[in-house]
């Protein structure tokens, strides 16, 4: 099987690419760049006025499955990942089972060669069923397959759990993912504090909450020498610390999502349940704060957090709905219209973000069209306008904070392995 990749604008951040130049695909696999390739024998995409990157890596991801299928599965979720232009997603251990043993890692893994679409990677669990109170068995995690540990949903509360944890995966050499809020801090809050939750008379979240944990989780990541990566990182606070982090060289890294990207918390004006997420979307400074460390290389990737939610869990008041934002459908376009068609962040650290950015996070041979690698590759169209309607998302989870809005720069074509596996928006792989 031949397939050439014609025309189209390469960016390949991992190996300095920027070219228009021919993508050739055998067998499943890169087999080479440039130009006048040969053709003979080959199914041909023309790719002439797109962009072709290595697969993009979402490392953040809830796939909901076992346990909360009516929210999503690892069919569905895959099929999200795939036409929002993703080829890998990390799924998060917040289960149920929670992914704490070999057994739900079996599970995870076979049900994503069954039915997923795009690669998946599970993530286990720091603390046995996230309690937070004893460690998971490490070391049967990682022979099961699992990439990293994190008890995300949930913060480690105990420092001597957090401590043991970033001990253990430094032996295997996995990143431990830190969801970092402290529960005494929230206090029941609903929305970042500030002018807005006096304005709206919600209870808020300080952006202390967040940075008193990412503060504890360097000082642990010092003492024990283990890869600490704080997620979805949100206040200007956090960014500080982990720009420290890396000056000083601890092995620190961190994510932001498209959301704390590009909304703040004035938009809680409606009560839209929606725009409840944890950490809360948060005020205009915060936001500023994490583009200047998107462009400055304190941000390591773009992760989602896909939370997908049932309506139900959204369809009540602010203070009852459940927190998260369905992001794999709508990422590629928010970060295309909102940040690249604006100047604020280069379409190659854009793809770097989602390429090579989070692969060096993971640890996983992948981000790159290097020859000889897997053909996992995106393809974007920064013509394409569309309006964001939930209702043709292929998750289960429709509650996003973006329906509604005009955004340019989508992804068109997903292929994972080689294969075709979404266009414009549409599955065309029969599985
Ligand atoms: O908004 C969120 N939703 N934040 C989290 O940390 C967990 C996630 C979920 O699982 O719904
Ligand atoms: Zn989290
Ligand atoms: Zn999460």
């Amino acid at each position: 099987m031949r397939l050439l990749i014609k025309g189209g604008r390469l960016i390949d951040p991992f190996n300095h690419i920027d070219a228009i130049q021919d993508l050739l695909v055998e067998d499943g696999k890169i087999r080479s760049r440039g130009n006048a390739l040969d053709d003979s024998g080959c199914e041909i995409i023309d790719a002439s006025g797109k962009i072709v990157c290595p697969g993009f890596i979402d490392i953040h991801v809830h796939l909901r499955e076992p346990g909360f299928e009516y929210k999503e599965d690892i069919a569905s979720g895959t099929r999200a990942a795939a036409c929002g232009g993703f080829t890998t997603v990390c799924c998060m251990p917040n289960t149920e089972p929670v992914i704490d043993n070999e057994a739900v890692v079996g599970f995870v893994r076979e049900k994503a060669r069954k039915v997923g679409i795009v690669n998946v990677l599970p993530v286990g669990s720091i603390s046995k069923k996230q309690a937070g109170l004893e460690l998971s068995e490490i070391a049967e995690l990682v022979t099961a397959g699992c990439v990293a540990i994190s008890d995300d949903g949930k913060p480690v509360m105990k420092a001597n759990i957090m401590r043991n944890a970033l001990d253990y995966a430094k032996m295997f050499g996995l990143p431990v993912l830190s969801h970092c809020e402290d529960l005494n801090l929230v206090n029941g809050g609903l929305m970042h504090e500030g002018y807005y939750s006096t304005i709206y008379g919600l209870r808020g979240i300080p952006a202390a909450a967040e940075e008193v944990m990412v503060a504890r989780d360097i000082i642990l990541a010092r003492l024990t020498g283990g890869h600490l990566h704080i997620c979805h990182a949100s206040t200007a606070g956090s960014m500080a610390l982990v720009r420290q982090a890396k000056a000083e060289g601890l092995n620190v890294t961190c994510e932001v999502t498209p959301h704390h990207l590009t909304l703040s918390d004035e938009i809680i004006d409606g009560y839209d349940a929606d725009t409840k997420v944890n950490p809360p979307l948060r005020s205009e400074e915060h936001l500023l704060a994490l583009r200047e460390a998107l462009l400055d290389g304190t941000v390591d990737c773009i992760a989602t957090d896909h939370a997908p939610h049932h309506f139900e869990a959204k369809d009540c008041e602010y203070e009852l709905a459940a927190c998260g934002i369905s992001g794999l459908e709508t990422a590629i376009a928010v970060i295309m219209d909102k940040l690249v068609r604006p100047g604020l962040l280069d379409i190659k650290d854009m793809v770097k973000l989602f390429t090579s950015g989070p692969a060096g996070v993971m640890g996983i041979d992948k981000g790159s069209l290097e020859e000889g690698k897997s053909a996992d590759i995106t393809i974007i169209d920064s013509e394409i306008v569309k309006t964001v309607d939930p209702r043709t998302f292929k998750s289960k989870g429709r509650n996003t904070p973006y329906k509604g809005m005009e955004l340019q720069g989508w992804p068109c074509m997903t292929l994972v392995n080689g294969v075709l596996v979404a266009q414009n928006g549409e599955i065309v792989l029969k599985k």
